[in-house]
C-alpha cells in the first residue's frame, strides 16, 4: 500500500518566555493512500501544529513529517481546511472555489468548470455569484471544502472544519463529507474534538496525549461503509465511541489540571 503521510519521531518546540514549549514529541504516524484518519486529543496537544507542519507552514524541530508526492508534479501536495471560514471576502463563491486552480495557472474556462462541479457537489451551485458576507457559516465552510477538493491535492488536511457550526448544520455536512469521500477516496487527515465525528468519518482514530503531544493509542473503525447518520445509532458505534472515550478521559483530565 502506498503511504501518503509519513511522520517519524516528529518533535516541535516553540520558544516562549518560560523557555521552550514542546508542542509535539516523538509523534509517529503513517497514513495510506485513500485512508481517512482522524486525530483526537485534548486542547493544546499539538494537533494543529502537526497539520501546519505537514502543510509546510512550520518547520519541525526534530524528526520527519512529510506528504509523499505522487506521479503528477502539478498536483499540490496538500490543501488545508481550517476551523474558521478561510474564504476571501472580496471574491465570489465561484472565484473562491476556483482560487487554487487559478494560482496554478489553470485557464478560466477549465477552472470555472471544475469549480462549478464542486459547488454542485456541496449544494451551492445557486450561490456561485454570491459573496461570503451574503451566505451562512455552514455555507462558507462548504466553500472552503469545495475549494480544497477542486484543487485535487494529494492529501486533504482538515483542522476541525465543522467545529464552529451548530449541531444540525454539522450533521448535514458530516453526511456530505461521507458522500464526497465515497466518490473520491481522498487521503484525509482530519482533526476533531468529537469522538462521534471521528468514528463516523474515519477508518482509524488516533488519540493523542496532552503536553507534550504524542500518540496515546489508535483505534481501527471497522464499521461498514457507506456510512450515514444512521450508523451513529448502531450498537457497534456506541461500543467503539465508548471505548475511545474511556481511553481519552484521563488524558483530558490531566490536560485540564495542567492548565488550571
Ligand atoms: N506559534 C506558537 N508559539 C508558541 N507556542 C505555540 C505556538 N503554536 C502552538 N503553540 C503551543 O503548542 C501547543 C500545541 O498547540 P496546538 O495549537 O497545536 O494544539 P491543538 O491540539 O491544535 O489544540 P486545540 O485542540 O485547542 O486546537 C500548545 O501548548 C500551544 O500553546
Ligand atoms: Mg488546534
Amino acid at each position: 500500500m502506498t503511504q501518503k503521510i509519513v511522520a517519524l519521531q516528529a518533535t516541535k518546540r516553540y520558544p516562549s518566555k518560560a523557555g521552550m514549549v514542546t508542542a509535539l514529541e516523538g509523534f509517529d504516524l503513517t497514513v495510506a493512500e485513500g485512508e481517512f484518519v482522524c486525530l483526537v486529543g485534548p486542547s493544546g496537544c499539538g494537533k494543529s501544529t502537526f497539520l501546519r507542519i505537514l502543510a509546510g507552514l512550520e518547520d519541525l524541530t526534530v524528526g520527519e513529517a512529510r506528504i509523499v508526492p505522487g506521479d503528477d508534479p502539478r498536483r499540490p501536495l496538500n490543501n488545508v481546511v481550517f476551523q474558521e471560514y478561510a474564504v476571501f471576502p472580496w471574491k465570489t463563491v465561484l472565484d473562491n472555489v476556483a482560487f487554487g486552480l487559478q494560482m496554478r495557472g489553470v485557464g478560466k474556462a477549465e477552472r470555472y468548470a471544475v469549480a462549478e462541479r464542486w459547488l454542485t457537489k456541496v449544494g451551492l451551485k445557486r450561490f456561485a455569484d454570491y459573496y461570503p458576507s451574503q451566505i451562512s457559516g455552514g455555507m462558507k465552510q462548504r466553500v472552503s471544502i469545495a475549494r480544497a477538493l477542486a484543487n485535487d491535492p494529494e492529501v486533504l488536511l482538515m483542522d476541525e472544519p465543522l467545529g464552529a457550526l451548530d449541531a444540525q448544520t454539522r450533521a448535514v455536512l458530516q453526511e456530505e463529507l461521507l458522500r464526497i469521500w465515497e466518490e473520491t477516496h481522498k487521503t484525509v487527515l482530519y482533526v476533531t474534538h468529537s469522538i462521534e465525528e471521528a468514528v463516523l468519518l474515519g477508518d482509524r482514530v488516533v488519540l493523542m496525549t496532552a503536553h507534550p503531544g504524542t500518540k496515546k493509542s489508535e483505534f481501527v473503525v471497522d464499521l461498514p461503509r457507506p456510512r450515514d447518520l444512521a450508523t451513529t445509532s448502531t450498537p457497534e458505534f456506541a461500543a467503539l465511541t465508548g471505548a475511545i472515550w474511556e481511553d481519552l478521559r484521563d488524558e483530558v483530565r490531566r490536560a485540564m489540571e495542567a492548565q488550571a
